[in-house]
């Protein structure tokens, strides 16, 4: 198991939470190796009846090599949206041949170094690209195996920041225009276009959406078909969403896998998919202290030590993360505002919410922080980047340091600026 009380104190794996706050400080993420082999497994069995697929990883949920690793040996190579994340991939030993270039403001160095590494395929957002990516080709006598992304027009019923195939999102080709950009795409020399890809968004719980999405998406592939292109690859992206509050349903990973056998069961291509959340989000938890508990009304703050630069998903779009203390002190509950130290109001990680009582100095957790937690890190307010801790059974490896406070990156005044004399050497 993951994260469960024993003895009345929350674990991680055999670890208690207390020792690795010890170990590494707070707040810091503690990541469970059992909880991702679980999620991963239960992916690849979900995914059982599809003969032909390739599986991949989002890296933009968490880069941190040991994810990527273990994940690898499960048979995921990677989806990537930058150079950054192609050389995240490459340390997490994915070979070359399993990433999978997907973003819709890809530069030319950054498609001609994936060319140079030799990336299995790259999925094309909109015209430009494609010539741009055709003719680095060219220019490297290769020809870059590419899918076409496509928007199916389709709400995800998700947050309207991680949905990503309305009307009027930035996101791939509009399905009304699919066919004429493929026919235009198709016909450049430094491209091998060998089908399409799809993404409509992030944390779906219901899979009525992606269910639509995918049938707009075989029907285009007929058509594309019936015009003589050779169709033999479909991307059906990630999206695939977790329960991140008590008793609320997550996906169904089962359902998901029966209902692509089932839409996709005469496309005759490799389905391939790029789940990243799924994997990642339930493995993860950011381990803060209470600082203080101040007085508020109607309601107190409880002020704990982790912020929104450490988890940026409250902030940005209202998401709920469990807030649970590490050594619950009884039955007593009471209703307070959960919040960081930094200086903006938004810095909430729960409002008004009933919460098991804490004290100044209590550890607790937020839960089902392992996607979009360390990756959306910023350092804003001089705060540090917070330490990565890995628990596996009773072993747990602090994988990152914490940054240094403050100047977390290397300054310099410019021309004619000299040192303060208060700046301390
Ligand atoms: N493929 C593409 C093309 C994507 O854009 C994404 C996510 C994925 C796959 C993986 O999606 P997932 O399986 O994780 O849902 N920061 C937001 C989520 C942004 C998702 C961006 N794209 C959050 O914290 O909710």
């Amino acid at each position: 198991m993951s994260f469960q009380m024993r003895d009345g104190v929350l674990h991680a794996e055999g670890v208690p939470l207390p020792v690795i706050a010890d170990a590494a400080g707070t707040p810091a993420y503690v990541y469970s190796a059992t909880a991702l082999r679980n999620a991963a497994r239960s992916f690849v069995e979900a995914l059982a009846p599809i003969a032909r697929k390739q599986l991949l990883y989002a890296v933009k949920a968490n880069s941190h090599p040991a994810i990527l690793q273990t994940l690898a040996a499960f048979g995921f190579g990677a989806d990537i949206v930058s150079g950054g994340e192609l050389a995240a991939a490459r340390a997490g030993g994915i070979a070359p041949a399993d990433i999978v270039y997907s973003g819709v403001g890809k530069t030319r160095d950054e498609m001609a170094a994936a060319l140079d590494a030799g990336i299995g395929r790259f999925n094309i957002e909109h015209e430009r690209e494609g010539e741009v990516l055709s003719a680095l080709a060219c220019a490297r006598g290769v020809r870059a195996t590419a899918l076409l992304r496509v928007n199916p027009l389709v709400d995800a019923h998700t947050h309207a920041k991680i949905s990503t195939a309305l009307r009027d999102s930035k996101f791939g080709i509009p399905y009304p225009d699919a066919a004429a950009m493929y026919r235009r795409l198709a016909a450049l020399p430094g491209l091998n276009l060998q089908g399409v890809a799809v993404h409509i968004g992030s944390q779906i719980t219901e899979l009525a959406p992606l269910q639509a999405a995918y049938r707009r998406v075989g029907t285009l592939v007929a058509a594309l078909r019936a015009e003589g292109h050779r169709i033999t690859h479909v991307d059906l992206g990630g999206g695939l969403g977790v329960a991140y509050r008590t008793g609320e349903p997550g996906a169904d990973v089962a359902a998901y896998g029966a209902m692509v056998a089932c839409e996709t069961a005469d496309w005759d291509v490799t389905l391939l998919f790029e789940p990243g959340r799924f994997l990642v989000a339930e493995a993860g938890a950011l381990l803060t202290r209470v600082l203080w508990v101040k007085p508020g009304q109607p309601h107190p703050f409880v002020i704990v030590d982790a912020a929104m630069n450490d988890l940026a998903r409250p902030a940005l779009y209202d998401a709920w993360h469990e807030f649970a203390p590490v050594r619950p002190r009884g039955p007593e509950r009471f209703v307070a505002h959960v919040v960081g130290p930094v200086c903006e109001s938004g810095d909430s990680f729960a409002r008004a919410r009933t919460i098991d009582r804490v004290e100044e100095g209590d550890l607790a957790v937020l839960a089902t922080a392992g996607a979009y937690g360390a990756a959306m890190a910023s350092t804003y307010n001089a705060r540090a980047l917070v330490p990565e801790v890995w628990v596996d059974g009773d072993r747990f490896d602090i994988v990152s340091d914490r940054t240094p406070a403050a100047m977390v990156r290397p300054q310099r005044l410019p021309h004619g600026m000299a040192v303060s004399a208060c700046v301390p050497a």
